[in-house]
């Protein structure tokens, strides 16, 4: 309601968008090297003295009660912002194809979303509350119960966007820019339509942006490290980094657990053409 009655997009604003624990911390970091690659020495860059929420603002926390939306009136062009906001919610006047503003999206599978919320969640708690345990986690997952929605209809709503608007919509998962960084990052960029030139591909300079971003370098800076909460925030910068691996659901989920969300996964996203292998 707050976006569609006072956010005033622009045609050249770019939105990382995620469902919470599919890899919101590692997408802004990348977009924002991607897009601000001219401005920036790697060795001198903005990721290494701040985290990558303070650089790619959640745009949702910056529309006020009262509608205000002042702070996100100010920003230069082009904004790089980002949401977890469900596509289903924007207003036609960013989806629409002639509005220019364009979303990334990432997803992840929902086995190790579900164990990435859940240490989360704990980590969230008020020392006062008893710790969430991983079954009551699972049955709310698997019931639809997270923040911005079920998980599937987030998938759902960002995969069909990208299908039938390929130029608004980038579609990603987080298993397959594990698995090939260098040709996300392009792709990305591409989609962006700031391709990287054969000067670039020579510097080597796709590599410099996946080695500045990966879980080792950003997790290990001072930055990322540091333990301290804000009043307004109950949680950390290190609080964004675990273990940023694939598949550490198998350290986790019992065999059931396994094939209940297999199986509301295969049916959910039954006949899309996509899922999670
Ligand atoms: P795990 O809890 O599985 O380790 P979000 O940023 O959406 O809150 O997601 C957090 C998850 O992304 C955590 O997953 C975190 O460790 C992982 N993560 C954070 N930075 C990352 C990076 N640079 N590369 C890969 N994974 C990263």
């Amino acid at each position: 309601m707050l976006i569609n009655d006072h956010f005033k997009a622009r045609p050249t604003d770019i939105i990382v968008a995620t469902s919470p624990k599919c890899g919101t911390t590692w997408l802004r970091a990348l977009v924002f090297s991607i897009i601000n690659r001219h401005f920036f020495d790697f060795n001198d860059h903005p990721l290494r003295k701040l985290n990558p929420q303070e650089l790619v603002l959640l745009f949702e926390g910056h529309i006020h009660k009262d509608g205000s939306t002042s702070f996100l009136d100010e920003l230069p062009s082009p904004r790089l912002l980002s949401t977890h906001i469900p596509y289903s919610l924007f207003p036609k006047r960013m989806t629409d194809d002639t509005s220019g503003c364009r979303f990334v999206y990432i997803c992840r599978d929902p086995k190790d979303v579900l164990v990435s919320k859940w240490h989360f969640s704990n980590k969230l708690r008020p020392k006062e509350v008893p710790p969430l345990s991983l079954e009551e986690a699972f049955d709310l997952f698997c019931n639809g119960v997270s923040h911005y929605g079920p998980f599937w209809d987030h998938v759902l709503g960002y995969w069909k966007a990208s299908v039938e608007s390929p130029k608004k919509v980038l579609f990603l998962t987080y298993e397959d820019v594990k698995k090939e960084p260098l040709g996300c990052v392009r792709k990305v960029a591409e989609f962006l339509g700031v391709p990287f030139s054969p000067e670039e591909e020579n510097k080597k300079t796709v590599e410099e942006i996946v080695k500045l971003c990966s879980f080792e370098s950003l997790s290990n800076l001072d930055v990322n490290r540091s333990v301290a909460k804000r009043s307004e925030r109950p949680v950390s910068n290190s609080d964004f980094f675990r273990k940023g691996e694939v598949g550490d659901w198998v350290n986790h989920l019992s065999p059931e657990m396994v094939e209940k969300m297999n199986q509301i996964t295969e049916q959910k996203l039954q006949g899309i053409g996509f899922n999670f292998h």
